[in-house]
């Protein structure tokens, strides 16, 4: 599928939808504390996004069977939320949202501290935060996709930590996953697709302490790390601008 260029009326709608993600998770961030499950977790995320109009992005994709994926330690994305797991001091904990509103999605995930955390996980947090800082410095039209790809790896890794390779970030739009893939890591020395003004894309650097490799749990969706170690993740759905990019979930 060829990557979409967003009109004027549409950005505008993606920026609505935008603006529910960041306010949802300003939420949660507030609701993050031990002994919290994370069932509730989902509860008040569900909530807050039907309350502004908007209808949960990921509830029922692909069989997806909640609407805020929690990953706690070293589950990477896509935690099914639990009455039976809570929120426990010294967990990080990773939160993903996604609102659909008006025919337009909006995609954003943050890593939280839960009460006092060790030092290595607060260096992952924000290594993982600013490899996403990193990368979007070469987001800007004109630019090749890739350069976004190396900044990031080069950042995380440079920091000692491997960034996931099995999972990426992907164009966003009228589908929550549109066309290209964005992949946290460089490909060879392919330069990726030229970015344009109004592609509006979610950028997500998953990075682990250990090694980068994955696994699956048998629920079929938890991703976590191969070797236990912990993992963050960092995300926010951006529009390509002639100057650089604009952040649609972050208020
Ligand atoms: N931000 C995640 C992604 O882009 C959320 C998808 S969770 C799913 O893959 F349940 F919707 F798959
Ligand atoms: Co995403």
């Amino acid at each position: 599928m060829p990557v979409s260029i967003k009109s004027e009326n549409e950005i505008e709608k993606m920026r609505k939808a935008g603006k529910i993600v960041a306010m949802t998770l300003n939420l949660l961030e507030k609701a993050i504390k031990p002994g919290i499950s994370t069932f509730d977790i989902d509860k008040i995320g569900e909530e807050y996004i039907r309350s502004q109009g908007a209808v949960p992005s990921f509830k029922g994709y692909n069989g997806y069977p909640a609407s805020i994926c929690v990953s706690i330690n070293d589950e990477v994305v896509h935690g099914i939320p639990s009455k039976k797991r809570m929120l426990k001091d010294g967990d990080i904990v990773s939160l993903d949202v996604g609102a659909y509103i008006d025919g337009f999605h909006g995609d954003a995930a943050r890593t939280f501290a839960v009460g006092t955390i060790s030092d290595e996980a607060k260096r992952l947090i924000e290594v993982t935060e600013k490899s996403f800082y990193e990368g979007i410095k070469l987001a800007k039209e004109g630019n090749h996709l890739y350069e976004i790809s190396a900044a990031i790896q080069a950042y995380a890794e440079a920091k000692g930590y491997s960034v996931v390779r099995d999972l990426t970030g992907h164009g966003i739009g009228k589908k929550l996953h549109e066309d290209p893939s964005i992949p946290n890591f460089k490909i060879s020395k392919q330069r990726g697709l030229r970015l344009q003004a109004g592609m509006t894309l979610a950028i997500e650097p998953m990075i682990n302490v250990g090694d980068y490799e994955v696994a699956w749990l048998d629920d079929e969706w938890t991703v976590v790390t191969d070797d236990g170690s912990l993992s963050a993740h960092y995300e926010n759905t951006i529009l390509i601008t002639k100057e650089g990019c604009e952040l649609l979930t972050l208020i």
